[in-house]
């Protein structure tokens, strides 16, 4: 009688659990510099779910990155909801644009930022990690970067380098860490990055080639997601998200207006929090969604499915 109560209270306090339980397994996100992004708010939500996270910084921030974090700046946001702090397994240094260290030229490797970081390469992290943590370190891959030098100017005034600088640090740099980064991961792994909807909307103000480099990102997206599907079993996804006032989008100079525009006129009438976007990728990282490859999954509010702009004065407007 006792055994029977105790297996019925067991299946009671288990019932309704469907957690994302990211357990024993490592994530690398790469794009984190401060904790006012996607990526730091993805890190948080992998480690909440209880994955090991490093990260990787761009040189030329990352001085500053590992200051905030030696000097408490950030304690507040990296306060887990069991009252531990956020740890970073590891901070590797990163730049993008380049896939071998001999790429990077000379001048930059001997600049102040470059100099002393070691190889900052795409492959000088994959070198880290096996380094560190033996040949199938990885489970999950977040690409949470971009950069556009020119990303202020109009597409029909971008340069051909500002435009190829674009889509080479912001989209091509996905293809280059899926080559090297999937033969590191574990079975059922999986790789996400960070989009935006300028990709097949115009965006006045998105520009540079930006615009140019999320649409390549989402078709790189699900033709990766057949090729790393096929050759490593891995899954390939990419959240598009609402606009967000973090640093980088910042540098846009009109990211408060794509803020209030999105939060005016989108189904849910809010401005977007990273943390959302932490959670997504979180569910997209994990085994809840082994059947999802290949997508854009868009977390904007439901901006996208709008076709006008909201006017109060019309019918059928609340
Ligand atoms: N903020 C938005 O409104 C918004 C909307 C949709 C998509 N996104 C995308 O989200 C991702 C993260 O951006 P965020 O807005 O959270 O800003 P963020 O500033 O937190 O992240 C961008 C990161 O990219 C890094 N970076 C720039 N050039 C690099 C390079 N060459 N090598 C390595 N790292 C480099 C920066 O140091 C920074 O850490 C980006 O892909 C961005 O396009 C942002």
């Amino acid at each position: 009688m006792r055994k029977g109560t105790c297996r019925f209270r067991r299946r009671r306090a288990y019932h309704g659990m469907l957690n994302i339980n990211l357990s024993g397994r490592r994530a690398l996100v790469a794009g984190v510099a401060d904790d006012g992004g996607f990526g730091f708010a993805i890190a948080k939500s992998l480690a909440e779910a209880g994955a090991a996270v490093c990260v990787a910084t761009w040189p030329p921030a990352l001085n500053i990155f590992r200051n905030l974090l030696e000097r408490g700046k950030m304690d507040a946001s990296r306060a887990m909801s069991d009252g531990s702090q956020l740890q970073f397994e590891r901070v590797y240094p990163l730049d993008a644009a380049f896939d071998v260290l001999g790429d990077a030229p000379d001048d930059l490797q001997k600049s102040k930022r470059y100099k002393d970081v070691g190889d900052f390469s795409i492959d000088g992290l994959t070198q880290r990690l096996t380094a560190d943590f033996g040949e199938t370190p990885l489970d999950i891959v977040v690409h949470s970067l971009a950069n556009g030098p020119e990303v202020k100017k109009a597409l029909i005034d971008t340069t051909r380098a500002g435009y190829l600088e674009a889509v080479s640090v912001s989209a091509y740099s996905l293809v280059s860490m899926m080559r090297r980064l999937a033969p590191l991961m574990r079975p059922k792994g999986s790789f996400l990055s960070l989009s935006y909807m300028a990709s097949e909307r115009v965006i006045p103000g998105y520009g540079g080639g930006m615009s140019s480099a999320k649409a390549a990102l989402e078709s790189d997206t699900r033709t990766l997601a057949y090729e790393a599907g096929r050759r490593y079993g891995i899954r390939v996804n990419t959240i598009s998200a609402g606009p967000f006032a973090s640093r980088a989008a910042s540098a846009i100079g009109i990211i408060d207006a794509m803020v209030s525009y999105c939060a005016a006129n989108a189904p849910l009438a809010e401005a977007l929090t990273a943390s959302e976007v932490g959670n997504v990728a979180a569910f997209l990282s994990s085994p809840l969604a082994t059947g999802i490859t290949g997508a854009t999954i868009y977390v904007d509010k439901g901006y996208h499915a709008m076709g006008m702009a909201v006017d109060r004065g019309m019918p059928g407007t609340p």
